[in-house]
């Protein structure tokens, strides 16, 4: 039984109180805001970068409906993490939440899914920023030696992808000074990033060819599935959203509504790129590290193109950054349970920074960044994120049954309904994933269970 041992949720918050992480934070986040932060933390490499590959490899312009089908999968899903957020408002995410309702075993399968999650998805997100730094630097006539260009591939004489490695160094080292995404910060490089989306929509929509939007499903429809696999990546980010939850106004209301404000804005703006993308450019041809400035050197708009890259090396450094941040409070948070060595939990007295689990995230992030081509990281960040999605779906399900006395500010509509059809969704796309992603997700939650019985288990805080 000693599994599913549980935290309380009032443990928690006093943690939270203890560690100063602001017990009694202000409330006052709107929609607005909400919807601010969201993007913020959601647009980055998915539209820039992954768009062509998706394009190119598995949907052709039918990737527009793969970005509205993901879009849909996510708000099933954002509605459920909003719940619990609601319900268990600390920092942690799924990890977190399990804690408190489901027990520990099942917390820590969530807790090393979301360390696969988070710390793919850094690389990911590093190794689309050194595509677009190239591309811009390329623009001034400097060029990298191939070999140190991208991720190993030595039949393509590339071995390792040296701005990649440098952006994640240079974003630890901020986290580990104790920087905090500072709102004004973010409200800036948002207006950034949505001027240059506007801008490539803008300019790129005179160059359209309509033509190249056929054949529009060029791999049928089972390539839309597979790449709405890939384009759900590019809403990941909204749960950092959910995790505001204790600062928002009035959450019943403004919660729900500052998510589905960030992907309703997020997916217009991504079918409208992939809309202008593949009808400037053939989707064969999209198979580029920089599809969106590619596009626009396609249609010999070199200086518009320039503007492009520099925006989104912008908006893909502030995605990185909270996706660095978030590891690194999900590895605080395992280390200070003592489900990992308790050193990732010190907080350095000068920063009040978990610097142990701050560099150790950045080391590993960089060397995956640097190794991995973007595609494999990509498909392992889906398996992880979908497991999580359905986790915590089905988690407001079985709650709504078992515990109906905890408070939650906000709750999904027409549960069960709701949370089945993300339960559902993801499952769909889930199996759309190749083979090999699946085998090294199992050999990944396998040494997680080791790792769990072998020392999780007996040095837990609640064995204590
Ligand atoms: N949503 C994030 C991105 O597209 C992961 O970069």
């Amino acid at each position: 039984m000693s599994l599913l041992r549980k935290k309380s949720i009032a443990s928690m918050l006093l943690e939270k109180q203890k560690a100063g992480s602001g017990g009694g934070m202000k409330k006052e986040l709107g929609v607005f805001d909400l919807a601010m932060l969201g993007i913020g933390c959601i647009v980055g490499t998915g539209i820039f970068v992954l768009t062509g590959v998706a394009a190119a490899q598995h949907a052709g312009p039918g990737l527009i409906l793969s970005f509205i089908l993901a879009g849909v999968v996510c708000a099933f899903c954002a509605l459920c993490y909003a719940e619990f957020a609601s319900m268990v408002p600390v920092s942690g995410s799924a990890y977190t939440y399990s804690y408190a309702t489901f027990g520990e075993l099942i917390a820590w399968i969530l807790g090393w899914d979301l360390i696969l999650e988070y710390g793919f998805a850094a690389s990911m997100v590093a190794s689309g920023w050194s595509g677009y730094f190239q591309g811009l630097i390329a623009g001034i006539g400097v060029k990298l030696p191939t070999a140190l260009s991208s991720a190993f591939d030595p039949a393509n004489g590339t071995y390792v992808d040296v701005p990649a490695i440098l952006i994640v160094l240079v974003l630890t080292f901020i986290v580990s000074r104790g920087s905090k995404e500072s709102s004004r910060l973010n409200s800036i490089m948002v207006i950034v990033k949505i001027a240059v989306i506007l801008l490539f929509i803008v300019v790129g929509a005179f160059y359209v060819k309509p033509g190249n939007w056929t054949p529009f499903m060029p791999y049928g429809f089972s390539g839309v599935v597979t790449g709405a696999a890939t384009a759900f990546l590019s809403y990941i980010g909204f749960d950092a959203v959910a995790t505001a939850a204790e600062e928002v106004k009035n959450p019943q209301k403004d919660l729900p509504r500052g998510i589905l404000w960030s992907l309703v804005v997020c997916s217009l703006l991504y079918v409208l790129v992939t809309a202008v993308l593949t009808g400037i450019v053939p989707y064969a041809e999209l198979n580029v590290k920089n599809p969106v400035a590619f596009a626009l050197q396609y249609i010999n708009q070199n200086w518009v193109a320039g503007f492009i890259s520099l925006g989104a090396i912008v908006g893909i450094t502030t995605v990185l950054f909270v996706l660095l941040f978030g590891q690194t409070r999900l590895l605080y948070a395992i280390g200070r349970d003592g489900l990992l060595p308790k050193p990732l939990a010190r907080l350095n007295s000068k920063t009040g920074v978990p610097t142990n689990s701050t560099w150790a995230t950045g080391v590993v992030v960089a060397i995956f960044a640097g190794l991995i081509p973007l595609r494999k990281l990509a498909d392992l960040v889906s398996i992880g994120t979908l497991f999580a999605f359905i986790s915590v779906s089905l988690g407001i399900i079985i709650l709504r049954k078992a515990r109906p006395d905890l408070e939650r500010s906000f709750k999904v509509p027409l549960v069960p309904w709701i949370p089945a059809l993300a339960v559902l969704t993801c499952g769909y796309l889930l199996i759309s994933l190749p083979a090999v992603t699946w085998i090294a997700f199992l050999i990944w939650m396998a040494i997680g269970l080791i790792v769990y019985f072998a020392y999780g288990y007996k040095h837990s805080e609640l064995s204590k």
